[in-house]
């Protein structure tokens, strides 16, 4: 097992990517901390790793709100005594020309997205110092390395994340902190439901992938997993592209 023991907080873990990852996670050995704003998803996630015998907890949580964050991760430390993973995966896309969005909407998906992986990772740091070790792992996307219609904050959130991640190991990876982020490319999830169930967009998304399928949650986690174990220790600061191939043309 390449998570035994280890204690990981999974944020948006109520669906998909998300999901996955805390699976994954348990079948590797790991005890986990279900974080989503959605009470419905995170149920049924804590219900599926109960099935399979894993040890885990559910908090409620905005990763947006410092006072949401400060709940998860005290919840990680009253039930676990340690937090030695942090997946900042919660995000949202909002579709909208640039000059139609909203600065409401804007703030929303920036706050959501990037604005939760600041707030997450400064407080789990304390305590990954104390333990002298610790892996952050941020779910970007290929549209933080490659342009998407329709995706100025989503897209300006991801490379926000990218390049955060690279800051973030010149702080911390003298102390034992590995920092790396993975850009998911099309992934079937809720996210992309109404894009799949279109039969154009159905196209145009396969077409764009070199490889002859589109993307599961199973392929993020297993990308997770090897970040979250001890086998990526010499890593830092890596952009892991999980897209079959999307950003290779
Ligand atoms: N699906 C894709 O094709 C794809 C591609 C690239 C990157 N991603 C990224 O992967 C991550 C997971 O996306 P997904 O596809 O699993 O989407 P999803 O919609 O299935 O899951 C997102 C989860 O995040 C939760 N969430 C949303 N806002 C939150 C908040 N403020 N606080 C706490 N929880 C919140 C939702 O309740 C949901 O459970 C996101 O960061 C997304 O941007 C997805």
């Amino acid at each position: 097992m390449r998570l035994q023991n280890k204690i990981a907080i999974i944020t948006g873990a109520g669906s998909g990517i998300g999901r996955g990852i805390a699976l994954a996670f348990v079948k590797e050995g790991a005890k986990v901390v279900v974080a989503d704003w959605s009470e419905e998803g995170g149920k049924e996630t804590v219900e599926q790793i109960r099935k399979i015998n894993g040890e885990v907890v559910f908090v409620k949580t905005d990763v947006s709100k410092t006072a949401d964050i400060e709940q998860m991760v005290k919840t990680c430390l009253d039930k676990f005594g340690q937090v030695d993973i942090l997946v900042n995966n919660a995000g949202i896309h909002r579709a909208y020309n640039l000059h139609e969005m909203s600065e409401e909407n804007w703030d929303t998906v920036l706050n959501v997205n990037l604005k939760s992986v600041f707030l997450g990772s400064k407080r789990v740091i304390p305590e990954m110092l104390k333990q002298g070790k610790g892996k952050i792992i941020s779910i970007a996307s290929i549209a933080g390395l490659v342009g998407f219609a329709q995706s100025g904050a989503y897209c300006a959130s991801k490379g926000g994340i990218i390049a955060l991640t690279k800051e973030m190991v010149l702080e911390y990876a003298p102390k034992k902190i590995n920092v790396n982020c993975i850009a998911p490319g099309v992934i079937k999830t809720v996210m992309t439901k109404d894009m799949i169930t279109d039969p154009a967009t159905k196209q145009f998304l396969e077409s764009s992938t070199p490889y002859p399928r589109l993307g599961e949650p199973e392929d993020i986690a297993m990308a997770a997993v090897y970040l979250a174990s001890d086998e990526s220790d010499f890593v830092n600061g890596e952009v892991l592209v999980v897209d079959g191939g999307w950003v290779a043309k």
